[in-house]
């Protein structure tokens, strides 16, 4: 189906059910809303040939705030883990490539679609359903995967922050990626969220 033509609440329906079947993996009561999904589709670069990755791509509200962001002749990824929203993903944006695959597997995944390196890492990965090791393993996968000076931007709700998993996983973030920010809150965000960035460190600079 046409992206023109597609529906959002065919999007939500999907998502949702796939909420009610896993939970756990989906790490989420609703799609971002629009407004987040231009936040974190911010960091895509201007220029023509750039390629950018996201992370969790769920009903795909983001990768169309990417797809609108990203200039001609760059290239959009989408890594899944969930078959339900890969099918749906597949179905509803044929214009999007998607690997189906964990983010903890990242530098694997891009490399069976012939990515080497991404210009910018878009998240919407539930941190705070992983353990400090998982955490961890993505961080790395996406600071190998960005080239030098590349973005990063992850959504966070705010009812996740006052977490002891959100605390390792800001710790980690500030470890791995230097300039980190956010942006936000986007308060009529189901719940509100705020969007974190960061750029990948110098070689050798950390961790
Ligand atoms: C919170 S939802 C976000 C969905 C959508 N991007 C949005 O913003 O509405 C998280 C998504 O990440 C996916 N996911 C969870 N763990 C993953 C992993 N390790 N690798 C890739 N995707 C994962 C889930 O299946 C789900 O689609």
């Amino acid at each position: 189906m046409p992206s023109e033509t597609r529906s959002a609440g065919g999007d939500t329906r999907t998502f949702l059910g796939a909420i009610m079947r896993n939970p756990f993996e989906l790490g989420a009561i609703a799609p971002s809303s629009k407004a987040v999904a231009r936040l974190a589709a911010s960091i895509v670069p201007d220029t023509h040939d750039a390629v950018v990755v996201e992370l969790g791509a769920g009903g795909g509200v983001i990768s169309d705030a990417i797809r609108e962001r990203l200039p001609p002749g760059g290239r959009q990824l989408a890594v899944e883990l969930n078959d339900d929203m890969v099918r749906h993903l597949r179905h509803s944006r044929p214009w999007l490539e998607v690997a189906a695959g964990d983010a903890a597997d990242l530098g694997k995944v891009l490399g069976r679609a012939g990515v080497a390196q991404a210009d910018a890492v878009i998240s919407s990965l539930p941190w705070t359903l992983f353990d400090e090791q998982r955490q961890k393993s993505i961080l790395d996968e996406v600071s190998a995967t960005l080239v030098q000076g590349g973005r990063f931007s992850t959504v966070i709700t705010l009812s996740a922050m006052p977490s002891r998993r959100f605390r390792r996983f800001r710790g980690l973030l500030e470890h791995t990626f230097t300039g980190v920010g956010t942006m936000g809150p986007v308060w009529l965000n189901v719940p509100p969220a705020l969007v974190f960035t960061a750029s990948r460190s110098r070689p050798g600079s950390k961790g």
